[in-house]
């Protein structure tokens, strides 16, 4: 069993995002799956082009991506894979542009033209999707960031079949509050809730990266 992560934060080791995804996966590896983490900064891709390829009445494959880039071969590999887990930070209340980017190769040759916009996704695989924010929790509930998050987990659920969501607030954002503006932030309850709470949003990755693969077991029991 082959389960993917794919980190939209152009951060790429040890921060936020990345350590979260990296946890998601020992989750995943400690109920027996393999695991990959892709890197969307490191590739160089873009969004749809809107070229409707993937739409042709004499397209040889459905669901597929015709655009040629370095997505490709990663958009090949979920296909096969059973559980695909994708992280972002929050840039301006949406995923970064690498990772709506990723999303746009990935769901929108997999929704089919009819008149009920069915997926025709080949198989239903399970997702997770896990936003990280520097907003505290209180902010994002007033603010209304509920409705952003839901609405890129319809999207993925409507594709896949499932998604799980998993919130992470109130993030560290430097390693050095002293060498940044950080007049909007209280470093010493930024630093506090990074040594105390982010431990903890780690275990919830970990367990939500196991959980994906011991439902897929408990689904191939059925
Ligand atoms: C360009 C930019 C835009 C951001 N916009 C938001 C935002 O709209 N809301 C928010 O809560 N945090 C925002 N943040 C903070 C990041 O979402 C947060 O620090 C995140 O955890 C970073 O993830 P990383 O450590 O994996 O890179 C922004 C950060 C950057 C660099």
């Amino acid at each position: 069993m082959k389960v993917m992560a794919i980190n939209g934060s152009p951060r790429m080791a040890k921060w936020n995002t990345a350590t979260l995804l990296e946890k998601a996966l020992e989750g995943a590896k400690s109920a027996g799956a393999d695991t990959e983490l892709v890197h969307l900064y490191s590739l160089r891709f873009s969004g749809c082009i809107s070229c409707f390829g993937c739409k042709a009445l004499n397209r040889k494959q459905d669901a597929v991506c015709i655009v040629r880039d370095e997505l490709e071969p990663v958009l090949a590999r979920i296909r096969r894979a059973d559980a695909i887990i994708v992280g972002t930070p929050l840039y301006f209340l949406c995923e970064t542009a690498s990772t709506r980017a990723f999303l746009e190769r990935l769901c929108f040759p997999c929704l089919k033209y009819s008149k009920d916009m069915l997926s025709i996704f080949p198989r239903k695989i399970k997702t997770g999707l896990i936003y990280t924010m520097g907003a505290s929790c209180e902010s994002a509930k007033k603010l209304g960031f509920d409705r952003i998050f839901e609405t890129t987990r319809n999207t993925m659920a409507r594709t896949f079949g499932h998604c799980e969501l998993l919130t992470v607030a109130d993030t560290l954002q430097y390693p050095d509050y002293g060498k940044y503006e950080s007049e909007l932030f209280d470093k010493e309850a930024k630093i506090k809730r990074h040594r105390e709470i982010f431990p903890k949003d780690c275990q919830r990755a970990f367990e939500l990266g196991a959980r994906l693969v011991n439902t897929i077991l408990l689904d191939s029991d059925l």
